[in-house]
């Protein structure tokens, strides 16, 4: 192996192994994933328009064939990685401070920051129960294979999954406040000029995913959607 391949290699085990290295794969992966929500979510917006337009749009997802599996694959991998890197800097943050503060301050910390410790696993496991319920059909008692907006109606009529759907959705918006505002700060995108721009945008992208993602089960159990 040559000398250059081997920098190569050392270099990326230390970026790994870096705070900052971590901090920067959270933040790309994190890029990725609140791309994919925003998508999923503009797509899933089209229920709004009727049963034949949204079963035609998840049909053209299904026939992406190859591709939608290089998207599933490269998703999951993000998803891996970004909690594998949020384990790992958690547990750094408390091996530097063994002792917890007497005190809490609460003075630089917003709600959406202090947490985020359990709003991700609470998101990753909506993430697995959704997947069970509207993909699998394993989670839904009244599954009917290729008929996404049937499933999508019938999930929704159970007011404990519906409430379960908003709750976790608007945990998902505080994530991605707090989520959108760090990546910013790690990719080095900070200057005091445009520090509250970016605050701004972090929270206006939280907001508009919670309303679009809780306006959907909130339409069925109102009787705004039907079958
Ligand atoms: C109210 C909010 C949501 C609704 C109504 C919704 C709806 C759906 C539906 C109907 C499907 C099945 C599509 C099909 O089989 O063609 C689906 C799949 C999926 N959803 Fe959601 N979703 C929501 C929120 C989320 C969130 C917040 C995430 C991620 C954190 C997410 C991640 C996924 C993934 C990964 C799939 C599987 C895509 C695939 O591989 O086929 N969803 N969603």
């Amino acid at each position: 192996m040559s000398t250059i391949a081997v920098g190569g290699i050392n270099r990326t085990a230390l970026f790994y192994q870096s705070v900052i290295g971590k901090k920067v794969i959270m933040a790309v992966t994190g890029f990725i994933l609140s791309g994919f929500v925003l998508g999923h979510m503009i797509g899933n917006l089209q229920v709004f328009a009727g049963p034949e337009k949204f079963n035609a749009y998840a049909a053209f997802l299904q026939g992406l064939g190859p591709m939608l599996w290089v998207a599933r694959i490269a998703l999951l991998a993000a998803v891996g990685l970004h909690i594998a890197m949020a384990v790992q800097l958690t547990l750094l943050k408390l091996d530097a401070r063994p002792q917890a503060y007497v005190k809490k301050s609460a003075l630089v910390s917003t709600y959406a920051a202090r947490t985020m410790i359990w709003s991700g696993p609470i998101v990753a496991a909506f993430l697995i129960y959704h997947l069970l319920h509207l993909t699998t059909g394993h989670a839904h008692p009244d599954f009917k294979p290729g008929d996404v907006y049937a499933n999508f109606i019938t999930g929704f009529k159970n007011p404990a999954v519906a409430l379960f759907y908003m709750v976790a959705n608007i945990l998902l918006a505080f994530h991605l406040y707090h989520g959108v505002w760090s990546m910013f700060q790690s990719l080095g995108v900070s200057h005091p000029r445009y520090t509250p721009i970016l605050k701004r945008l972090a929270q206006l992208y939280g907001i508009v995913i919670g309303l679009g993602n809780v306006a959907m089960p909130m339409a069925v159990l109102t009787g705004i959607l039907t079958l």
